[in-house]
């Protein structure tokens, strides 16, 4: 008895000392000095108005007394510089306290000069164009007014009938934690008082991608080890780079839904990971849970987040029921202090108490700079992925006559993709333009159809003919912008109206035919691939989209684009993605019995007994990490500096890669792990690295990689664990080539 009374004596002493620690440590920091301040001088009124993100829908008089009376905190859907000032204004000059405005918006993939698709840009595995462009977007935005984008969206998804899959950076946690921290870097720079700086918001938490069928909204079933292994990394990645805010979504996660979800949101993200930023709901995604069937009212809906930990509520109200439930000794006053801290804390932080206002000259001398524009046309090129070069068919040369055909030759609100709410199509320079440019009267156009989804063979015959006068054919089909995006799912991935038949007619013609698709999602257009001679997957390149092509296809520069999302054969395989688990009957290729080799009359146990479809196999229409450029490179003398790996050491692990073709051309070098045993099930491989490098003609280069043991750390159900054992070790051209190097993780040496 008396050991345990000293046991528990240190450990209320330690746990004093701790607390003490915390406390020092937050009345050290200057921020939180004024947050604290302000805190103690607010009335219960002013710090429950912290807490509302309103639409703005209205004039600026509709606003004026609860901005004066401090009962709104943030607005969204707001842009107009001279809007923003005024509303900023009135809080922060006719309000008791001057509380500074947060005005948030959708700055997805640019604001005005629109970039690529966010799964555009990850196909350009660029973390300094995924910064760079980031910036461009947060400075365009802020001379808006705006000071907050709900961006990045760092769901990790396999299901490209989702439409948000446009959003994503795809279906790697590595590669999204790495491109997500680039992005939040781009908005918020190191200092977020930083002129032109907005804050970033990491979304949606947690496991919205993996909604079920595809289909936006629907439940999600994610057990702890897929949560921590795939979905929460991207956010701890966005958390430890500083993201001052994230956003909880709409998807209920094994029966709790996200935004009333104490574990992920008190748990995880503030117990253990000290995350001190603020949670913002997605859009009355704390009211839903009332459709969820969650709660019974909007008051239990209000107690339920305020509890689990989202401190503002965008767009509902339940939160005006917080009054009443502090009143009925629901919940407390330490528990409000604490959201609304988290809310003063960003304004502090981003400097909103000593700059409010936005100089209104910045709208006319920020936005669209050559700069700018020349730098989405780089990100652009760099986004779109050559899938197919058959016979060199690519590069075209400029003395070439080109029949230029299909639905998106001259699209210029839909070559912007989805999320563009302050892009102009105006701006937009299409394919036509650009095609025009080059190639003059050696340009013969005819659109075919009208429109993705056209359903009219009208303009076939001016297509055909067009295509007869001409060397080459570039067709540039695909799916409009609204067929992607939130809501806007796909249960089939084809191209949409009659693509494919026009296609069929021109490849009948016997001319090399280009296709180009812009999309929103992989699509699973295998037999149109068959039919086309060159394909180059441009996702929605935005408002560059035409330079940017004729960039690459008259060969100014190669295409070095990866997919960073498994391409299926149809929607039937999913899910396929690369870092699948073996099962424990694996598919033997040797042992594939396909639906046509099944002998009639076969019985039951003659076919494979291994994991495939008897009509498409096991293998997607291309893997994870996979791209063609204009030259060739060979991959040689993979090796480790050791086959043993000691716990608190590391081996370097390199490669040489030769450039065997005749163009200058970049390479992304990917480096994937494979833990041959686990005390769970483990993934046949997983992206651990990656390198872009440029290669000369003949040249050769080293590249190497360093493997630490932190690297193969995974969560088991229980705990994060590291765990000695066999390892196999590649570094590939993508997630489907290379030979392996083995290594041990050793506990003793
Ligand atoms: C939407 C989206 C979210 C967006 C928010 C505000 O429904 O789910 O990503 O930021 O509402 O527009």
């Amino acid at each position: 008895m008396k050991n345990i009374s000293i046991y528990l004596t240190v450990f209320i002493l330690f746990l004093t000392f701790v607390a003490c620690q915390n406390e020092n440590k937050k009345t050290n920091d200057p921020v939180e000095e004024k947050v604290q301040n302000l805190l103690s001088q607010m009335t219960l009124e002013e710090k429950l108005g912290q807490l509302v993100q309103t639409n703005y829908g209205g004039e600026p008089d509709n606003w004026k007394e609860q901005l004066v009376n401090g009962k709104i905190g943030s607005f969204l859907n707001l842009s107009g510089v001279e809007h923003a000032n005024e509303l900023q204004r009135i809080a922060v000059e006719e309000s008791r306290l001057g509380i500074p405005l947060l005005i948030g918006r959708d700055v997805i993939h640019g604001f005005k000069t629109i970039f690529p698709i966010p799964l555009g840009m990850a196909s350009a595995w660029s973390p300094e164009y995924a910064e760079g462009a980031m910036a461009i977007a947060a400075r365009e935005a802020s001379a808006y007014g705006i000071n907050w984008t709900f961006a990045p969206m760092i769901d990790v998804t396999w299901d490209p009938r989702w439409g948000r899959i446009a959003e994503t950076s795809g279906e790697d946690p590595y590669l999204t934690s790495v491109l997500g921290a680039a992005m939040v870097k781009g908005f918020q720079g190191e200092d977020p008082t930083e002129d032109g700086r907005i804050a970033a918001c990491a979304k949606h938490f947690v496991g919205y991608g993996m909604s079920e069928a595809g289909r936006d909204y629907n439940t999600t079933y994610i057990p702890e080890t897929k949560l921590r292994n795939v979905h929460l990394r991207p956010f701890k990645a966005a958390a430890d780079a500083g993201c001052l805010t994230f956003m909880s979504a709409f998807n209920d996660l094994n029966g709790v839904p996200t935004s009333g979800n104490y574990y992920t949101l008190q748990t995880i993200l503030r117990d253990e990971w000290n995350y001190n930023g603020m949670v913002v709901s997605d859009w009355a995604s704390i009211e839903q849970q009332i459709i969820h069937g969650y709660t019974e009212t909007p008051k239990d809906a209000a107690l339920s987040s305020i509890v689990a930990g989202v401190d503002m509520e965008m767009a509902s109200r339940t939160y005006d029921n917080l009054g009443e439930l502090l009143a009925e000794g629901k919940i407390t006053e330490e528990l409000i202090n604490e959201r609304v801290a988290n809310i003063l804390r960003v304004k502090f932080k981003m400097g909103l108490f000593d700059n409010p206002y936005t100089d209104e000259t910045y709208q006319n001398t920020r936005v669209l700079t050559n700069e700018s524009l020349d730098y989405a046309r780089k990100v652009a090129r760099g986004s779109m992925v050559l899938l197919k070069n058959e016979e060199q068919t690519l590069p075209l040369k400029k003395s070439q006559k080109v029949a230029l055909i299909g639905p998106l030759t001259n699209a210029p609100h839909d070559q912007m993709g989805t999320w563009v709410f302050d892009g102009d199509e105006k701006n937009s320079i299409t394919p036509l333009t650009a095609f025009t440019e080059i190639l003059g009267n050696k340009l013969n156009y005819a659109v075919g159809l009208e429109y993705s989804r056209d359903k009219s063979k009208a303009g076939f015959a001016a297509a055909i003919a067009a295509a007869k006068k001409s060397d080459v054919i570039v067709f540039i089909g695909g799916e409009e912008s609204s067929l992607s995006g939130e809501a806007n799912c796909r249960a089939v991935l084809n191209l949409p109206g009659i693509q494919d038949e026009l296609l069929n007619e021109l490849s009948k013609l016997g001319k090399p035919l280009v296709l180009v698709v812009m999309a929103g999602r992989p699509l699973g257009i295998g037999e149109q691939i068959a039919q086309a001679d060159a394909v180059l997957y441009a996702w929605h390149p935005g408002t560059m989209a035409g330079p940017a092509l004729t960039d690459l296809i008259f060969g100014d520069y190669s295409p070095s684009g990866k997919l960073p999302v498994t391409f299926v054969k149809g929607a039937g395989q999913i899910p396929l993605y690369y870092y699948h688990k073996n099962t424990g009957k694996p598919t033997d290729p040797n042992n594939m019995i396909l639906i046509d080799d099944i002998p009639r009359n076969s019985k039951q146990l003659s076919l494979g007994f291994t994991s495939f479809h008897i009509d498409y196999g096991i293998d997607p229409l291309f893997p994870f990490g996979y791209g063609l450029t204009y030259t060739t490179f060979e991959y040689s003398d993979v090796t480790l500096s050791s086959n043993q790996l000691a716990m608190d050491g590391s081996i370097e692990a390199t490669c040489t890669i030769t450039n065997t073709g005749n163009c200058t051309a970049d390479e992304i070098v990917q480096l994937y792990v494979r833990d041959l045993f686990g005390s769970i099930t483990r993934p046949v491989k997983e992206l651990k690295g990656f390198k872009k490098i440029t290669l000369e003609p003949g040249e050769s280069k080293v590249v190497s990689f360093t493997v630490s043991p932190n690297d193969l750390e995974f969560h088991n159900g229980e705990k994060y664990v590291i765990e000695p054992g066999k390892f196999h070790l590649w570094i590939a051209k993508d997630a489907a080539s290379g030979e392996y190097e083995e290594f041990s993780l050793d506990s003793a040496i």
